[in-house]
């Protein structure tokens, strides 16, 4: 089947202050670090803005009932997951839905649980609201990332009152089984812990497995979950700002709320605007996009197989996002090196996973395929 959507053009973001290029627009470096993806967004998504646009006034905004209609029909059409209009509560973005979260549960002293390596945000939003913070290293299980039952265990005391899950993972690409998330649920509700659940890569799931919300699992999963989404990964519109929490509790939606009060502006005319069209009009270009990317995905695990000795990767389930442990390369600082080498990949440290690094495959092949060459290029130049 042919594609209706070009994924292979090669769009120049020099120029437009994107954050991803800003810092190399000077240079010939690829910048396969900061999350979102050298795409268009659905053309049909670009049309309604355009609509939006013309209209010419851009005063405060709301979510118009059909919005909410869409997010609601999403829910249940594509997760099975009756969400009532009530729960949902309206952000900028999903990082300030993090901090918000950890404002809204406990009090100052408290403490907010997470595993790690994770998305770096998970680390400081709970110290930007005096949490402490307690980490629990992911492990594997073969070559799958999993949780260390025994260590969240010994690590969690009385003072831990949330728990950051991101589900499908950022950086390592799992989708948790139910089994997994259901346990982690469990671990929760036994001690009263909140489980704040980030699925903001749900749509992006590469394998034939179904994305199932934390929250849709039990009624007191549901009950004891704050669940964050937002359109900005799958459909590329970070920049627009506008994600949403579902919370079907009435107390923690109410706590959060008033964490949120006088501080978190309202989400701008485009950023409903975009959020309404990527749900209601983005899903042929979304399965297509699915396509490409596990085209990209399976090409970068051959080639780092086959060329990049030294490099471990791990099998890629969701996101658009490789996470490799390079400490067989013995570099001292991997991602200057690799930058010297003309590609920006993030550097694991500030995902608490010293020694790896994480790449951004949301681009044209093209793309990917020098990116992957200057990699090779820098293992083969190493002292
Ligand atoms: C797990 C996770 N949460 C949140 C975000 C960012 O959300 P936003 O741009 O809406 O703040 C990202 C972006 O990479 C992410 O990977």
């Amino acid at each position: 089947m042919g594609m209706a959507y070009d994924f292979d053009r090669v769009i120049d973001r020099k120029g437009t202050g994107s954050e991803k290029w800003v810092p190399f627009e000077e240079s010939d470096v690829l910048p396969m670090p900061v999350a979102d993806m050298d795409f268009a967004s659905p053309p049909e998504l670009v049309e309604a803005l355009r609509e939006r646009v013309e209209h010419g006034v851009f005063g405060y905004a709301q979510p118009t009932p059909s919005l909410v209609d869409t997010v609601i029909g999403m829910c249940r059409n594509r997760y099975g997951w009756e969400v009532d209009p009530e729960w949902v509560v309206w952000l900028p973005g999903l990082v300030c839905g993090i901090n918000v979260t950890c404002r809204a549960v406990g009090g100052p002293g408290d403490a907010v649980m997470t595993a790690v390596p994770v998305y770096p945000p998970f680390l400081t939003a709970p110290r930007n609201m005096k949490r402490e913070l307690v980490t629990v290293p992911l492990v594997l299980e073969g070559d799958r990332w999993t949780f260390d039952w025994e260590a969240l265990e010994k690590a969690c005391t009385s003072k831990v009152g949330l728990f950051l899950l991101c589900q499908p993972h950022n950086p390592v690409g799992r989708v948790f089984s139910r089994e997994e998330i259901e346990r982690l649920a469990a671990f929760c509700l036994e001690r009263d812990i909140v489980l704040c659940s980030d699925e903001i890569h749900c749509d992006l799931i590469l394998e034939d497995i179904p994305h199932r919300p934390t929250a849709s699992l039990s009624p007191e999963i549901a009950r004891n979950t704050i669940t964050l989404m937002a359109p900005s990964k799958t459909f590329n519109v970070p920049g627009l700002g506008c994600a949403f929490a579902i919370i079907p509790n009435p107390k923690l939606r109410a706590s959060f709320h008033q964490a949120k009060a006088g501080i978190v502006p309202q989400v701008g005319v485009f950023g409903y605007a975009g959020c309404e069209a990527a749900y209601a009009l983005g899903e042929p270009w979304r399965r297509e996009l699915i396509s490409y990317l596990r085209g990209n995905r399976d090409y970068l695990l051959k080639f780092v197989r086959n060329e990049l000795p030294g490099v471990e990767s791990y099998p890629i389930e969701a996101t658009y996002l490789a996470w490799f442990d390079v400490r067989a390369l013995e570099l001292k600082d991997p991602v200057t090196h690799f930058i010297d080498h003309g590609v920006a990949l993030s550097d694991g440290r500030f995902f608490k996973g010293p020694g790896f690094v994480r790449m951004n495959f949301g681009c044209p092949r093209a793309t990917l395929e020098e990116g992957l060459r200057r990699l090779r290029k820098a293992i083969v130049n190493r002292q």
